[in-house]
């Protein structure tokens, strides 16, 4: 963003400081005009700190970033990702779902829609029982996904959501981390002759993958006497680097392809998704990919200030720019979602977690605040004490689900409650003259005392994002509204929003460290720490 930018939000910030949320929401028609909808999803924003006005100001903005243009170039395969000179085309996954026509590249909707039938012919062959022409022994019951970040915790994220659409014809395990007690306690649990093995990984390069593929495969082999043969059956592949897959002897038809022109964090619509398919069967997987679709052509062509994902983006950026918040909490009021602030945590940390731009200059504004988050209610039980009366204010999504997938009608309606009463309590909170009233007993300044315990300053933004129901459709939706949320505060932060180069440095030192633990020759140009730790571990090995 410009200098003049951030000037002219530093300037509607000063205007809105003094202006309490309690007199904002007591202006005529605050919910209506504060709120969108796009297909199963509600945004209600009115609990935002924001005016007419200031959200002017950002459309303004947005205006002089050509945003409709680079959203343009996106689903059109451009460059995007300039570091890598890589299109980023993950919206061609699920444009054959959309009303619109697509404008990516017509060999690559070619390509995505063989893998999507290769795919389906796989996923139909397993549920039927009947996996030979895969080469995949008969009797599977258990399937382990084996990926981590974006090989592991989109599908994850939307296995554990529609439970209710679960076949049951398959248990699905997520194996990200190389943790070997996990690995080990999964072991002890699953029968290999029965378990098929997805090794997702884009790169096929991932340690934790790779390692946690190799224990898998000796386990399998182990229950056919070292059958190596039978035991790569096991596996199926999906990766951009199809010839590493091949080399460790996962056949053609096991191995399905994604592509360099989707990021890891935005491939859950692709082959990646197997696992999801595999739980909730094909035709959900589609619909699905039809939610994602439907925000796509919402993206397209609402005007910003209607458009779900602009909006979503703006307030973050106002959050973060205008009135200088470090954090955004995300908490899901369903325990189906408790995977989503995880989610988001890559999406948006993993893609704007950046303070140079694409040319390597110095950017002018903050960038991604802390994402974080965990389910309601249990997070009112654990840190909403510190969101309600602590020193910092952290924006909240908040985010339900109006119609249950059970028919335990006061559970539900206790949960929405829940939600819209901390939405309310964080942006109203309770004067110190309310508090006092309250306090009943003791002497004044006693009274006083525990009243100024009691004050909640409130004025605290939260929006409220509201799902019919939690189908594959909305899911759909909601992730890809994350995405594009994502792209629209690339274009206003001046980010690659594809590239992820701050993971490398962790890993290649990873590489250099695990010989000096296990053989205990430790360079001198470690550091200090490194090198006492390394001392540490060892003595009690
Ligand atoms: O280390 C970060 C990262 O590259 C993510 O961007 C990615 O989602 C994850 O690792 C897994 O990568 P891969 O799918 O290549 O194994």
């Amino acid at each position: 963003m410009q200098a003049g930018q951030l000037d002219t939000l530093a300037r509607e910030a000063a205007r809105l400081i003094p202006l309490h949320l309690r007199k904002l929401l007591a202006t005529p028609q605050r919910f209506e005009r504060f709120s969108r909808r796009a297909g199963p999803l509600l945004l209600d924003f009115s609990r935002q700190k924001l005016d007419e006005d200031a959200l002017q100001s950002l459309g303004a903005v947005l205006q002089q970033s050509g945003w409709q243009q680079r959203r343009d170039a996106m689903f059109r395969g451009d460059v995007l990702n300039a570091s890598e000179q890589r299109p980023v085309l993950h919206t061609a996954l699920r444009a054959a779902e959309s009303r619109l026509a697509s404008p990516a590249p017509a060999e690559i909707n070619a390509e995505i829609a063989t893998t999507l039938r290769r795919m389906g012919d796989l996923v139909d062959a397993l549920e039927r029982g009947d996996a030979g022409a895969f080469g995949i022994p008969a009797g599977i019951t258990d399937v382990v996904n084996l990926g981590i970040g974006g090989s592991d915790l989109g599908p994850r994220l939307a296995v554990e959501a529609l439970s209710n659409c679960h076949s049951g014809r398959f248990r699905c395990h997520f194996l990200p981390n190389v943790d070997g007690h996990e690995i080990a306690a999964l072991m002890r649990r699953l029968d290999p002759r029965h378990t098929l093995v997805l090794l997702v990984s884009k790169s096929f390069t991932t340690q934790e993958t790779l390692l946690n593929g190799a224990v898998l495969r000796h386990w399998i082999a182990q229950a056919y006497a070292g059958d190596e043969a039978r035991a790569a059956a096991h596996f199926v592949a999906v990766s951009a680097n199809v010839e590493a897959a091949a080399a460790l002897g996962i056949p053609p038809e096991r191995v399905l392809p994604m592509w360099d022109f989707v990021g890891g964090r935005y491939s859950v619509w692709s082959a990646v998704g197997l696992v999801l398919a595999l739980a909730i069967g094909m035709p959900n997987f589609r619909a699905f990919l039809r939610g994602a679709a439907l925000m796509d052509d919402h993206f397209r062509t609402a005007d910003w200030r209607d458009n779900l994902p602009v909006l979503l983006a703006l307030i973050g950026v106002w959050n973060r720019n205008g009135l200088g918040y470090p954090a955004h909490g995300v908490i899901p009021y369903l325990d189906g979602l408790a995977e989503l602030p995880a989610f988001l945590q890559q999406l948006e940390m993993e893609s704007l977690g950046k303070r140079v731009n694409a040319d390597g200059g110095d950017l002018h504004q903050a960038t991604v605040p802390v994402v974080w988050g965990s389910v309601g209610t249990n997070a009112q039980h654990a840190f909403f004490q510190a969101l309600h009366q602590g020193s910092d204010i952290v924006p909240l999504d908040l985010i339900g689900v109006v119609r249950p997938a059970h028919a335990l009608k006061d559970n539900h309606d206790a949960l929405l409650a829940n939600l819209l009463a901390q939405g309310a309590a964080f942006a109203l909170g309770k004067t110190p003259d309310e508090a006092l009233a309250e306090a009943t007993r003791g002497s004044d300044a006693e009274r006083r005392a525990l009243a100024a315990q009691r004050t909640f300053p409130g004025d605290r933004p939260s929006s409220t994002l509201l799902l019919d129901a939690l189908t594959p459709e909305s899911l759909g939706a909601l992730i890809a509204l994350y995405e594009h949320k994502v792209l629209v505060q690339a274009l206003l932060w001046d980010i690659n929003a594809f590239d992820q180069w701050g993971v490398e440095l962790g890993k290649t030192l990873a590489k250099s460290i695990l010989p000096a633990l296990t053989t205990g020759q430790v360079p001198d140009a470690f550091d200090a720490s490194t090198r006492g730790l390394i001392a540490a571990i060892r003595a009690l090995e």
